[in-house]
């Protein structure tokens, strides 16, 4: 039976990929897709899901808007690396795929009370919506089966030295989730950063032929070109997608299980996951860290779900 999983998101170019595998793998049954403010304001990360779910073909899954800031803080978008839409790059069609009038908390409640089954949640964006779902329905935490989330890292960050951009954007949230006890899987950019996408990548996505393929180029283009101005780097990280191949094949990634903390007060480090890798603390173990990508996996499976789609 395939994983019925929720999408939180905020596309941006790799989230765009994270709801494209989700929905050309035969392994996820993607139920809902819930937008956050993070890469964009929302009206242009919640537009942007529309889109990437209307060129890939794929109606009939409900997408709805959540948070448009985080919990205590104003929001920074990154339209140094997504451009001002979060989306930079390919002209932008209108979509055909409508957005659901039910607020992101109520989509999330609705799909899990309909669910027979535990529902996997993949946030790849900051955690506002899923810790103000878990605040409003403590009710439906056994309806979660667990969480995949792209944040956080290992080491060094991308938004100063220290925290990576989801979980800088909202610390509060990422704290509240990580602190709920919900089985937790942090993907951070000591995993993503193993996603390059290199030029071959770039021309296997384009030889598919379809119409997913030739506008998975454009983002992909536009988001390696930002990674070369903004940190020099020929080749961007992939991020996002990472989350759902774990959801599909566990074997993609190893994991460490290690006690996390997420700083929320700190003058320098606001935002930044203190990852407990050696036990120094001797504290509960809460998350599995993702660590190592079987990297060729997870390009086969990128490729395999986009040539599944229109
Ligand atoms: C994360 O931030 C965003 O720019 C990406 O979409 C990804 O979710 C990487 O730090
Ligand atoms: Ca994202």
């Amino acid at each position: 039976m395939p994983t019925p999983v929720i999408i939180d998101c905020d596309p941006g170019h790799d989230d765009v990929f994270a709801l494209w595998l989700a929905a050309g793998n035969p392994e996820i049954d993607l139920r809902a897709v819930t937008t956050v403010s993070g890469n964009g304001y929302l009206k242009y990360t919640t537009l942007n899901a529309r889109i990437a779910l209307s060129v890939a073909g794929v109606e009939g899954i409900p997408v709805s808007a959540g948070a448009a800031a985080p919990l205590q803080r104003e929001l920074t978008p990154a339209d140094w690396i997504h451009g001002e839409n979060a989306l930079g790059g390919p002209e932008l069609p209108t979509p055909t795929v409508p957005e659901d009038p039910r607020t992101a908390v109520q989509l999330i409640a609705d799909t899990l009370k309909a669910s027979d089954e535990p529902v996997t949640l993949i946030p790849t964006g900051p955690l506002t919506n899923i810790a103000t779902f878990l605040m409003a329905h403590p009710e439906l935490r056994d309806k979660i089966k667990e969480i995949i989330w792209m944040g956080g890292s290992t080491g060094r960050g991308n938004v100063g030295a220290y925290p990576e951009f989801n979980a800088w954007v909202d610390p509060e949230a990422a704290d509240y989730v990580v602190r709920s006890g919900i089985p937790l899987t942090m993907v951070g950019l000591n995993i993503s950063h193993q996603a390059l996408i290199t030029e071959e990548v770039i021309q296997r996505i384009g030889a598919i032929g379809n119409t997913t393929g030739a506008f998975g180029v454009e983002l992909l283009r536009f988001f390696c070109n930002s990674y070369n101005e903004v940190e020099g780097m020929l080749e961007g990280p992939l991020h996002d997608p990472i989350t759902v191949a774990i959801a599909i094949d566990r074997a993609v990634a190893t994991v460490q299980r290690a006690h996390v903390d997420v700083e929320t007060k700190g003058a320098f480090t606001s935002g930044a996951t203190c990852i407990d890798l050696h036990d120094m603390l001797g504290k509960e173990k809460n998350v599995d860290v993702a660590i190592t990508l079987d990297v060729d996996r997870f390009w086969s499976l990128i490729v395999d779900a986009v040539t599944a789609l229109d």
